[in-house]
């Protein structure tokens, strides 16, 4: 296995203002590489610590996420304006324009996250691919919104491409993105850094994991945590004498997957880091239990597919 490098990043998902400047704050304090951000509302807060802070700009990775709603056209000025807001200047202060994001991620990269989501086929409901043989209203929509997104995923990518060569930022990658997507930007010719996937006990995205292992790529895991409950991260726990969101961490720091904790309380800043930092492995063992868990569910629990097509058979000694 290539040696990879893995980060631990401050994730922001519940929180603004002030409570989230004392959680970024302790973070930073902590270790923390940097911090993950939704794009808007949360870049003032981060740049305030990090005006506070002493730490060298490059030890810090910033990491912005373009929303989906944001234009193709908008894609540079709203990395502009979240880079000026974040250095508490306006996009045209062009002191701001030395200062850069470590990476940009275009979320959900399609209009339609799923395409039952078609606007026509939600208010009609209908589900019927095929009509004697021949395809239907429904297969002839579902082909053209993936082609739309297919047009549309490439003209936003290839801004964020520009952002990259202009020097706004680093490193560009996709959030939530599937295989098919991947290898699509891939073979235009486009750049990808870094790859943010959905990824717990759960739904272990393992083929998109293993793309982005084999290509270079660095592959983060977001809502982590889920599956906090489950009883056999519990019984692992108490053989360990830890909590279950501490073997959830050590799973990932086992399998050396950068992660992006998000939390508010002190405690689980500093153990979450602790934990990750500390090189103490899951037993083989227990890492082929977590293993077999993988039900392809997501946060919500729905069933993925076209996000994890998975490593179907896996051999039984794969952890
Ligand atoms: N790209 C996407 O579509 C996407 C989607 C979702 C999230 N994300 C990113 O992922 C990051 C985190 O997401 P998230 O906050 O929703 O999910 P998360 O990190 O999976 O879970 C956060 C929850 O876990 C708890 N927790 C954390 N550490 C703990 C510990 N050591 N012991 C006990 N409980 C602990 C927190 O509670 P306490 O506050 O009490 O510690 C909080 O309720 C964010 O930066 C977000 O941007 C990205």
């Amino acid at each position: 296995m290539p040696d990879l490098k893995t980060r631990i990043l401050f994730g922001t998902n519940q929180e603004f203002g002030t409570p989230l400047c004392i959680s970024f704050k302790s973070a930073l304090q902590y270790g923390y590489d940097g911090v993950d951000l939704t794009q808007g509302k949360r870049e003032r807060p981060i740049g305030i610590i990090m005006s506070e802070n002493k730490r060298q700009r490059d030890s810090v990775f910033l990491q912005i996420q373009i929303i989906p709603k944001v234009k193709v056209n908008d894609i540079i000025t709203s990395i502009l304006e979240s880079t000026g807001w974040m250095y508490g200047r306006s996009s045209n202060d062009v002191r701001h324009k030395h200062e850069y994001l470590d990476c940009v991620l275009l979320q959900w990269p399609g209009p339609f996250r799923k395409w039952t989501e078609f606007p026509i086929l939600g208010k009609r409901k209908r589900n019927i691919d095929f009509i004697n043989g021949r395809p239907s209203r429904n297969e002839k929509i579902k082909k053209f919104s993936r082609f739309k997104s297919g047009v549309l995923r490439m003209r936003k990518y290839k801004q964020l491409q520009r952002a990259r060569d202009l020097g706004l930022c680093k490193r560009i990658g996709l959030s939530n993105a599937s295989l098919r997507q991947i290898r699509q930007i891939l073979d235009a010719g486009f750049v990808i850094d870094v790859i943010q996937n959905e990824y717990h006990i759960y739904l272990q995205n393992e083929s998109v994991r293993i793309f982005c292992v084999d290509n270079g790529i660095e592959f983060q895991a977001h809502s982590m945590f889920i599956g906090g409950n489950d009883e056999v991260i519990a019984q692992i726990a108490s053989e360990n004498a830890e909590s279950p969101h501490t073997t959830i961490m050590r799973w990932f720091a086992s399998k050396r997957i950068t992660v992006v904790p998000g939390s508010s309380d002190m405690k689980h800043i500093l153990q979450n880091i602790r934990t990750f930092r500390n090189d103490d492995p899951l037993s083989l063992d227990q890492l082929r239990r977590i293993r077999v868990l993988d039900r392809s569910l997501d946060r919500r629990g729905d069933q993925r597919t076209t996000l994890c097509t998975h490593v179907k058979e896996f051999d039984s000694n794969e952890y």
